[in-house]
Formats: C-alpha cells, sequence, structure tokens
C-alpha cells in the first residue's frame, strides 16, 4: 500500500464517537449539531430536473468536462454573483462540474502538485481536513496558518516567512470559513494574489459557503471577483469551487464546480479524464435548474437568519459567542477545555457539538482550534432553540 495512507489522521467524526463512547446520556431526545449537513428541504425544483435527466442520462456516459448547459448556467451565475467582467469566462475554458468540491479539493493537489521540487501546501488552522489529506498524498508538505480570535479568525498572510512561500506550490482559502465563519476582505484576497504572483504558487478557495450569508445587501467577496478588480481578469493562479451542497440543500447531488485560471483548468480536466470522474448527465441537469434560481437561495439564508437571531438570544450572555460573518455555524469559546465541554454537555443534555481541536492541528505547542466547539445550525429552528437551551442550562450549572 502506499506508505502516505499512514499519515491521514483519523476524521474528525472518529475522534468525536471515541470521546461519547461508553457515555449513557439522558432520555431527552438527540440533537447533533455536530455535522454540516444541511437539513432544511431540497428544492422541488431540483428533484423534478434530475427526474426528467433519467432519460437518456442513465443510458448514456457523461463527459468530464459536462454538458455546455451546465456550464454556461455556472458562468452565468459566477457573473451575475460576482459582479465580474463580461465575457471574462469563457463556459469553454474556465469551468468545470465536480461532483461536490469534497472530491475536488482532493483530486486538485493530486494535478496542481510538482514532485519533483519540494512542495509545500499551505492552508488555513482550523481547516476542512480534505486539505490536509490531498497535500500529503500529492507527496506534499502541510504548513498551517493559525487563525485565531486575535486576527479576526482569518490567516495572517504577512506573518508568513518568506521561504515558506517559496516552496508553496498550492495555498487553500477557506471563505467563509469552516467552522469560524469568517470571511475574507477583498484586500486579504488581492494581497494573497499578489503573493502568488511573486512566489508563483496556486490559490485553491474554497467557497462552498458563500451563499449562507446574513445580510442580503453585503455577500461575501470571492477570489475571482477580487482578481478582476485588480485587472488580473483571466484569473491567473486563482481557481474557486462552489457547491450546491450548501447552497442549494442538495449534498446528496454531490454537484459542485471549480472555474478560473484556463491553463490550470486544462490540466485538472486531463487528471479528471484519468480519474473518472464525470458528472452523470440527470445530476448535471438537475444542477443547471440549481444554478439558474435564487429564490430558494434567498429562502435559506432567511431560514439561517432566523435560527442565528433566536439561538443567540438565548446563549449570549452565558458564553463567548458571536455572529459570524456568514456559514451556518456557531465557533464559541468554551469555560472548560473543547473535549471535556462536549462529553460533559453529551452527558447532561443528550446533545453533541464537535471540539474545537479536532478541526485543527497543534503547531509549536499552538493549537488554534483548542476552547473552541463547532455548533452547526442545521436542525429545524425549533429543534436548534431547544438545543441551546439545554446548552444554557449545562453552562449555567457548571
Ligand atoms: C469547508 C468545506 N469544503 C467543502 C465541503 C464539501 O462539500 P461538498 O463536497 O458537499 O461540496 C465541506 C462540507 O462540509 C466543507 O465544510
Amino acid at each position: 500500500m502506499n506508505p502516505d495512507l499512514e499519515k491521514l489522521q483519523p476524521y474528525p467524526f472518529e475522534k468525536l464517537n471515541a470521546l461519547k463512547s461508553g457515555v449513557t446520556p439522558p432520555d431527552i431526545g438527540h440533537i447533533a449539531l455536530s455535522i454540516g449537513e444541511p437539513k432544511h428541504a431540497t428544492p422541488a425544483l431540483i428533484g423534478a430536473a434530475l427526474q426528467e435527466g433519467l432519460e437518456p442520462g442513465l443510458a448514456s456516459y457523461p463527459l468530464t468536462r459536462g454538458m455546455p448547459e451546465l456550464r454556461t448556467a455556472i458562468c452565468d451565475w459566477l457573473a451575475r454573483r460576482f459582479k465580474l467582467p463580461t465575457d471574462s469566462l469563457d463556459p469553454e475554458r474556465h469551468v468545470l462540474p465536480v461532483n461536490g468540491t469534497r472530491e475536488a479539493l482532493f483530486a486538485f493537489a493530486q494535478a496542481v502538485i510538482d514532485r519533483s521540487r519540494p512542495a509545500r501546501v499551505v492552508l488555513p488552522n482550523p481547516f476542512y481536513q480534505i486539505y490536509e489529506g490531498a497535500a500529503l498524498l500529492a507527496g506534499a508538505e502541510p504548513h498551517f496558518l493559525p487563525c485565531t480570535v486575535g486576527h479576526g479568525y482569518l490567516p495572517d498572510f504577512d506573518a508568513v516567512d518568506p521561504d515558506v512561500w517559496d516552496t508553496c506550490q498550492l495555498l487553500y482559502l477557506c471563505s467563509p470559513g469552516n467552522p469560524t465563519g469568517a470571511v475574507m476582505p477583498q484586500a486579504s484576497l488581492q494581497r494573497v494574489i499578489e503573493l502568488a504572483d511573486r512566489h508563483d504558487f496556486v490559490i485553491a478557495a474554497d467557497e462552498c459557503y458563500s451563499e449562507i450569508y446574513l445580510d442580503e445587501a453585503s455577500p461575501p467577496v470571492g477570489l475571482l471577483q477580487a482578481a478582476a478588480a485588480m485587472g488580473n481578469s483571466d484569473y491567473r493562479r486563482c481557481v474557486v469551487f462552489h457547491s450546491l451542497s450548501k447552497r442549494s440543500n442538495a449534498p446528496g447531488l454531490r454537484s459542485g464546480f471549480v472555474a478560473g485560471d484556463e491553463a490550470i483548468l486544462a490540466g485538472f480536466l486531463r487528471y479528471r479524464t484519468y480519474h473518472g470522474c464525470a458528472m452523470p448527465l440527470q445530476h448535471q441537469q438537475a444542477s443547471v435548474a440549481a444554478w439558474r434560481d435564487e429564490t430558494h437561495v434567498r429562502d435559506n439564508r432567511r431560514q439561517y437568519r432566523e435560527k442565528f437571531e433566536a439561538v443567540l438570544d438565548i446563549l449570549g450572555g452565558c458564553l463567548d459567542v458571536r455572529l459570524p460573518d456568514a456559514g451556518f455555524y456557531l465557533w464559541p469559546r468554551t469555560p472548560l477545555d473543547d473535549e471535556t465541554f462536549t462529553r460533559e454537555l453529551f452527558a447532561a443534555q443528550n446533545v453533541t457539538v464537535l471540539p474545537g481541536s479536532y478541526l485543527s492541528r497543534e503547531v509549536d505547542r499552538f493549537n488554534p482550534g483548542a476552547g473552541h466547539v463547532r455548533m452547526a445550525l442545521v436542525a429545524s429552528r425549533d429543534e436548534c432553540i431547544d438545543a441551546a437551551r439545554r446548552i444554557r442550562q449545562f453552562v449555567e450549572n457548571l
């Protein structure tokens, strides 16, 4: 077997199961705030288009580069959403469908990393664990950038040693961030693009939470938008990752896309052709319907907004917790260490949260996820409110 497999860490949920094992919670109904799986209803238009696409979808091999209609729908959406210059995105060259961003974020490193020279992959800490596994299996060394409360839970790019940038081949960004909910401002994205130009690396911006934001008037800025605003409208070195899983409550559709630098996408298409990960035609058709509709996305945001308001009303004053810039997670600081808090909360109130230290790595004796827990407000409003009341009671009894 490939010895690099031994370097892969257990997934956070394996650690969580081990932490909870042997604990018997009270019989009051379990509420899981631990998993970031959207639970709002999938819009009917997605199911209808999927059904319609079965014929001839099931009887045809799809192309890896996807149907032109899907690539066009994606380019139209990107241009609209991020106010990109007209015609700066060509559906033939700048976009590829992927089966959810998870597989694409992993595969991307395999296609990008040049193993013939020293390779670092730079990533935020805490982070979505796929970035680290992708780096390790591509033969690269992960280099973590702490995202601390003191820096708005965002990486401080100017604190990174230039030697690190010199061997960096790929930088993962996550904005809006999982788990912190922090959104990178345009100026930071542009700073990163300057660094990428100077030190010759590729930026992979995971923007899969970009459509879950609180203020309808100020959606999170994206990497392509930041690039275009500084005159880089061929998106050199920039690739963004988007998904229907969170935007459209369709995690089972496994549908997303990558877009950006055409030379990088050409190489990625070559990789994907061999990997054999074309999206089934009926999923492509359902995706066209989803990218072309914003009504359900606005309604989705309204539901999250209502939940944040209700839950923070209950938790405010008892936990050190703030409204995130975007996304559907709360990232409170815990009055006990995060593992003890999680286990004791489960034991006392049958509510599961995820310890922050399971989403991060200790570097130089500092773990930026420690002392936090992640709470995903994915369940119904009533269930989220019930969970918040139980958490409040738990904290007040400490
Ligand atoms: C930060 C982040 N990126 C990517 C993904 C993968 O999403 P999908 O593969 O459903 O697009 C997730 C899922 O939870 C995530 O939290």
